[in-house]
C-alpha cells in the first residue's frame, strides 16, 4: 500500500511517535502535560479518580478498578508475605520470569521442578541452588505454603491426582491461567474445598515479565479468586500480582480469564491474524506478485510500520499516518471483513466456551509423540513459501546485514 504520500505521512507518524508516550507515563504526568496531541486526550479524559494506588478508569464508559504496583511497596510485600514460603511449581517461560522476580523482590520463593528435567538446568543456570531453594515438586509443595502451580497446562492435569493431596488446608493455590479448574470436567482440577485459591495471568509471555521488571516498568496483568475460604484471597492475589513483576492488574474471573485468552489466542493474536496473512499473500501470488512484494505489503509493513502505530496511539493514529486513498479504501474494506469475519469469531468463542477447544489441547498435549509433532508443524509452518520469502527480507534489515 505504501504510495509516495503514505510513506510520507507514515514518517510524520513515526516522528510523532518517537515522541513520549502516554504509555510510558503516568497518569499524572500526563494529566499534568500541557500540550498534548488530540489523539492522547482520550487517554487522559477515561481517567475519573486517583488516588494512590488504585484506580478508576472509564474504559470507554465502563468504570473499573485498576489495581497497580504502588498499592504494594516493597516493605508492604515483603512485611504482607513475611510468613510465608512462595513454592513455584515447574519453570517454564512463567515460572522463569515470575520466580526471578520474586526472588529480586526480596520474598522467600522456591522452585519445584523434576529434578534432571529440562527445567531443572535452567533453573540452576538462573542461580536456583539444590537443596536450597531448589527442590523436586513434592518437596516443594511440601514446604511451601503458597503453591504457585507453572506446570504446562496439561502437565497440571496430569500431575493432579499427585498433587492434590499435598493441598492441605492452610495454603494457596496460585495458577496463571483458569484452564484447569475452569475446565475440570476435562481436566480431572477439581480444587479442595478448604484453601484459597486464586489467579494472576500476565499479558505475555514469561520472558516479557521478567524484561519488563528489569526495566522498572510492569507487564499488565489480570487476577481472580477462585475460591476465598480465608476472606483474604482477594488482596493475596493483589500483592501477589506486583510480586511477581505486575504494574497494572485488572480484576476478571477465572471462567472470564479463561475464555477470553484461548479465544485471543485462536484469534486475533495468533491464529486468526496467521490465517489472514495467508488469505492475502496467496491471493497476491496467484496474481503474479513477486514473493518479495507479496510479503512486503502483507507482513513487513504491517509488523514494522503500521501495527506499532496502532499499539502507540490507536487505530484512529494509525489511519490519519496514511494516504487518503489508503484510508479511504482500509476503512470500507474492514466492514465487510468484519461482517464475513464475525461469524467464525462466534463459532471460535463457542468452541472456546463449550469445552471443545480444550479438549482438543488436552487430546493433543496427552499425545506421547506432542513435541516431535509441534515441531514438525512448526518446520511446515517455515518452509511454507511466505515464511521463507520473510526470512530473506529481515536479512536486508541493517541489523541482521
Ligand atoms: N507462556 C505464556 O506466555 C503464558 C502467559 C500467561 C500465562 N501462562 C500460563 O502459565 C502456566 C505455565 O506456562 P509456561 O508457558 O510457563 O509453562 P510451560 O513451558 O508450558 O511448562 C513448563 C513446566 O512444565 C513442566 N512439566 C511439563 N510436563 C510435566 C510433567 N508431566 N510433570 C512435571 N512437570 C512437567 C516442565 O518441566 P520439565 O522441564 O521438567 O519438562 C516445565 O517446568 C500455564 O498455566 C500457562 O497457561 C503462560
Amino acid at each position: 500500500m505504501a504510495s509516495a504520500r503514505s510513506s510520507r505521512a507514515l514518517r510524520l507518524a513515526l516522528r510523532q511517535a518517537s515522541a513520549p508516550r502516554v504509555q510510558q507515563r503516568t497518569f499524572i504526568s500526563a494529566v499534568n502535560s500541557a500540550s498534548r496531541p488530540a489523539v492522547k486526550q482520550a487517554a487522559v479524559s477515561s481517567f475519573v479518580q486517583q488516588a494512590r494506588g488504585v484506580k478508576t478508569v472509564d474504559f470507554a464508559g465502563d468504570k473499573e478498578k485498576v489495581y497497580e504496583r504502588d498499592d504494594w511497596p516493597r516493605d508492604k510485600l515483603l512485611e504482607y508475605f513475611k510468613n510465608d514460603t512462595l513454592a513455584l511449581i515447574g519453570y517454564g517461560s512463567q515460572g522463569h520470569g515470575q520466580g526471578l522476580n520474586l526472588r529480586d523482590n526480596g520474598l522467600n520463593v522456591i522452585v519445584g521442578v523434576r529434578k534432571n528435567g529440562a527445567s531443572w538446568k535452567e533453573a540452576e543456570q538462573d542461580g536456583w541452588v539444590a537443596g536450597t531453594n531448589l527442590f523436586d515438586i513434592d518437596e516443594a509443595i511440601g514446604k511451601g505454603t503458597i503453591i504457585m502451580n507453572l506446570l504446562s497446562d496439561a502437565a497440571q492435569s496430569e500431575t493432579w491426582p499427585h498433587i492434590k493431596p499435598m493441598l492441605t488446608k492452610g495454603k494457596t493455590l496460585y495458577f496463571s491461567h483458569g484452564f484447569s479448574p475452569v475446565f475440570k470436567a476435562q481436566t480431572g482440577v477439581e480444587v479442595p474445598k478448604d484453601i484459597d485459591v486464586i489467579l494472576v495471568a500476565p499479558k505475555g509471555s514469561g520472558r516479557t515479565v521478567r524484561t519488563l521488571f528489569r526495566e522498572g516498568r510492569g507487564i499488565n496483568s489480570s487476577f481472580a479468586v477462585f475460591q476465598d475460604v480465608t476472606g483474604k484471597a482477594d488482596e493475596k492475589a493483589q500483592a501477589l500480582g506486583v510480586a511477581i513483576g505486575s504494574g497494572y492488574l485488572y480484576k476478571t474471573t477465572f471462567e472470564k480469564e479463561v475464555h477470553s485468552d484461548l479465544y485471543g489466542e485462536r484469534g486475533c493474536l495468533m491464529g486468526g491474524i496467521h490465517g489472514m496473512f495467508l488469505a492475502q499473500y496467496e491471493v497476491l501470488r496467484e496474481n503474479g506478485h513477486s514473493p518479495s512484494e507479496a510479503f512486503n505489503e502483507t507482513v513487513e509493513e504491517a509488523t514494522q510500520s503500521l501495527y506499532p502505530l496502532i499499539g502507540q496511539n490507536g487505530m484512529d493514529y494509525m489511519y490519519a499516518a496514511c494516504s487518503t486513498t489508503a484510508r479511504r479504501g482500509a476503512i470500507d474494506w474492514s466492514k465487510k471483513f468484519k461482517d464475513t469475519l464475525k461469524p467464525v469469531f462466534e463459532e471460535l468463542y463457542d468452541s472456546v466456551k463449550t469445552g471443545k477447544e480444550t479438549q482438543r489441547t488436552m487430546e493433543y498435549a496427552g499425545r506421547k509423540d506432542y513435541r516431535e509433532a509441534f515441531e514438525k508443524e512448526m518446520e511446515e509452518i517455515r518452509e511454507m513459501e511466505i515464511w521463507r520469502a520473510g526470512k530473506a527480507v529481515r536479512s536486508l534489515r541493517p541489523e541482521n546485514a
